[in-house]
């Protein structure tokens, strides 16, 4: 948070408009225009985003939601929300992104296939070709949360950019954030579009008519002004990010025990995290904590395993996200560390394996 984000935060403070104000909205069309897509809707959380996403292509009761099991618990929600039925997909074992293959496979034998939840996960891309190309055939609605993908590209193309909906969230941990939550969707749909922003402002369209039915889902004018200034400044986060990844890749590449993640060629990963899988996890985690470097799992529980989704959905069995959920450990990742921080970092791993 640098001076001129406090200045702009001031500035908002001193104005006193406070919601639905011009700072979101320029805010909103400089993330579009980042995004390379025609419009942006900021929100209040990255759940929001996605929620209203599904809403405003009309996913609802019945509905089959493909989602993968490797997710943080919000990319399910909100199809649980509406009364749709999550679908639970495999990921790909290299880059743990949704497996188109097994995609197709789980449709062949749905009952209402409507939408897909591609995401993004640790900040790299699903394969958006054969996701979309799927989708087509299969006539859904692509929805790809891109919440830990901001900037992310896949040839050429950002996050977010290539589905029907994108969704971003500004949760404080992630590549940008707006100092609290907040959210954006994306879209090139105006239809979409609008009604995002009818559903946002409890459904209430450009006349003053509750024509559907929405809740409160507006992003404050002060978490607009941080947002704006964040948006300068992200590629050069995202850059750094990208520089303590291949330190990372170069050490690990000799730690037998330790599977470094994969890049697609075709893809910009910007490393929300940096997530390696290890055998004993927990002892590795004790001991790096023992040293003084924090670790964190993303996610111990695969999405198809909450209480609350099997309560709704009963049980499945995904076997390969079962295990990796044992097997991985988020490394130290943001945009400062720098090169002797993240050799550190590598160097109590290989003395705690030999
Ligand atoms: C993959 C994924 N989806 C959805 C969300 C939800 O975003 P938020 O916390 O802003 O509601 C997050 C972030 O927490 C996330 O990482």
């Amino acid at each position: 948070m640098d001076d001129e984000t406090i200045e702009a935060v001031g500035d908002v403070l001193r104005g006193g408009r406070y919601v639905k104000g011009p700072v979101v909205e320029a805010f909103e069309e400089e993330f579009a225009d980042h995004c390379g897509t025609e419009y942006a809707v900021g929100v209040n959380s990255g759940t929001a985003a996605i929620l209203l996403g599904l809403q405003a292509a009309e996913i609802g009761e019945g509905d089959d939601v493909f989602v993968p099991a490797h997710t943080y618990f919000a990319s399910v929600s909100p199809v649980l929300f509406l009364d749709a039925n999550p679908v639970f997909v495999d990921v790909r074992t290299d880059t743990y992104t949704i497996d188109p293959n097994d995609l197709e496979q789980k449709i062949t034998t749905a009952d209402n296939p409507a939408a897909v939840i591609p995401v993004h996960i640790y900040g790299q891309m699903a394969e958006m070709d054969r996701v979309t190309e799927i989708a087509k055939t299969h006539n859904l609605h692509v929805v790809s949360d891109s919440c830990q993908a901001h900037f992310a590209e896949q040839n050429g193309q950002k996050a977010g950019s290539i589905a029907d909906i994108g969704a971003f969230s500004f949760y404080p941990s992630k590549n940008m954030t707006v100092a609290g939550d907040g959210g954006m969707l994306v879209t090139d749909d105006d239809e979409l579009a609008r009604r995002a922003r009818a559903l946002r402002n409890h459904g209430r369209d450009e006349a003053g008519v509750h024509r559907h039915l929405g809740l409160n889902y507006r992003m404050s004018e002060v978490l607009g002004a941080v947002g704006k200034q964040q948006l300068k400044r992200v590629d050069d986060w995202n850059a750094g990010r990208r520089r303590a990844a291949s330190v990372y890749d170069d050490r690990l590449a000799d730690i037998d025990e330790v599977v470094a993640p994969a890049e697609n060629t075709d893809n910009k990963h910007v490393y929300h995290l940096y997530v390696v899988q290890v055998p004993d996890r927990s002892n590795l985690r004790e001991y790096l904590d023992e040293n003084g470097i924090g670790t964190g799992i993303h996610y111990p529980t695969p999405a198809h395993e909450h209480p609350a989704v099997v309560e709704r959905c009963g049980e499945t069995s995904i076997e390969f996200v079962e295990g990796l959920c044992e097997r991985i450990i988020s490394l130290p990742m943001h945009p400062r560390l720098s090169e002797e921080e993240v050799h550190t970092v590598c160097d109590h791993i290989e003395e705690y394996y030999t």
